[in-house]
């Protein structure tokens, strides 16, 4: 009896060490304790170790773009850059007419331009040079003295913060100061009355709900869901675990669980939007006369990755939330009844919003997405 006792004992014991030695080997696996390490999270280190025309790519490719989809390419000269969308790493029915694309692209021109100032290269911009052919931006480099900025020392630090925000106001001072970044043709439009923040939040929510219901939409935003540790150094693209804003613990037990479904994504996507995203003491919108084109696009991806480089400068945490225009754009492409597309028109006049973010103090640190290589994305 005793024997068989110890036994089980043993037995049982065993048993546990097996799912600890198990669970911990996954840890490992999945990069519970290495997160942000690795090469898909070198471009962030390495962002100032290229010299002239070369190190600019090195900074355009460390720019925000929807889903982390890094649709840009670029043709490098001394004395010229060219950027390129690149039209596969699109997002589908997520962005039926490449609205976010062309402002991701106005992201990584922001900091290109940041960069040339800091390698003693001036920069002059020609928007949308062919927008048919994918050639968002030529950009003429001429020598001038090399000169920093705060936005270009914020480059490395800019990250998506998708965590809580306290509940202390952002002084309408900082409000203004950021607005007036804005390139000529967008308007910033603040969200911070409670009502019109209530506004924001709930149409958010039900415009993410409306995502998750329309499968197309769904399938296309999962596809660039990176949960396993091998496919985000592998891809290094998309919307990591490590960038949801989780704090240590709820992230290391997500890393650890087997992927999950697209299912199970999409009620994460939900909760967080409901719980956490929605909350903040201001909304931003950017808005532009005519939301088609390429250049006024381009503008105001300069303007977001502008706002945002500031905000960190200042110690603000920042977060894109848009799936109202996500909506809207659907809805154009499939004809639907406008459920989405005229609810923030009260903020906007004759401007249409085609971006939209919230701003606040961080509770937590945002951390790094993974980037592919300056070498990689070079024509
Ligand atoms: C046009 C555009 C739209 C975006 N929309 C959202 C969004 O709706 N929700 C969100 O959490 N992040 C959004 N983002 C942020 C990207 O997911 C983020 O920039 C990307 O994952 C890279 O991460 P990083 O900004 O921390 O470098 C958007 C970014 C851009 C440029």
């Amino acid at each position: 009896m005793m024997f068989s006792r110890r036994r089980m004992l043993q037995g049982a014991l065993g048993a546990v060490g097996l799912v600890v030695a198990g669970t911990g080997w996954r840890a490992v696996d999945q990069g519970v304790f290495s997160a942000w390490e690795g090469a898909a999270y070198e471009p962030w280190r390495d962002w100032q170790g290229t010299a002239g025309a070369r190190a600019l790519v090195d900074a355009a490719i460390l720019a925000a773009s929807a889903h982390n989809t890094q649709p840009w390419a670029f043709a490098v000269r001394p004395d010229r850059i060219d950027l390129y969308a690149d039209g596969a790493r699109n997002l589908g029915t997520m962005d039926p007419f490449r609205r976010e694309l062309h402002i991701s692209l106005g992201c990584a021109l922001e900091n290109l331009c940041l960069s040339a100032t800091a390698e003693g290269l001036r920069p002059a911009v020609t928007l949308a040079p062919d927008q048919a052919a994918g050639h968002a931006a030529r950009v003429d480099l001429t020598p001038t003295p090399a000169a920093t900025s705060a936005l270009y020392d914020a480059i490395p630090r800019r990250h998506t913060d998708r965590g809580a925000y306290t509940d202390r106001p952002v002084e309408a001072d900082r409000l203004t100061g950021l607005a007036a970044l804005a390139e000529p043709g967008v308007a910033v439009r603040w969200l911070v009355d409670d009502g019109d923040r209530r506004t924001f939040a709930n149409e958010t929510i039900a415009a993410t709900e409306a995502i998750i219901a329309d499968r197309e939409q769904s399938a296309d935003s999962h596809r660039w869901f990176r949960h396993d540790w091998d496919a985000v150094q592998r891809d290094r693209d998309g919307v990591t675990l490590d960038a949801s804003g989780n704090g240590r613990f709820k992230l290391a037990v997500a890393k650890v669980l087997p992927a999950s479904d697209e299912g199970t994504n999409n009620g994460y996507f939900l909760a967080g939007t409901r719980d956490t995203q929605t909350r903040a003491p201001a909304f931003g919108l950017l808005a532009v006369r005519d939301p088609a084109s390429m250049a006024g696009r381009l503008a105001v991806g300069r303007t977001w990755q502008r706002i945002h480089l500031a905000a960190v400068a200042a110690g603000l945490a920042a977060q894109p939330l848009n799936q109202l225009m996500e909506r809207a754009d659907r809805e154009a492409q499939l004809g639907l009844a406008p459920r989405f597309t005229p609810v923030l028109k009260p903020y906007t006049g004759d401007h249409t919003a085609i971006f939209a973010f919230r701003l606040g103090h961080p509770s937590g640190n945002a951390h790094p997405s993974p980037r592919r290589s300056g070498a990689a994305v070079i024509r």
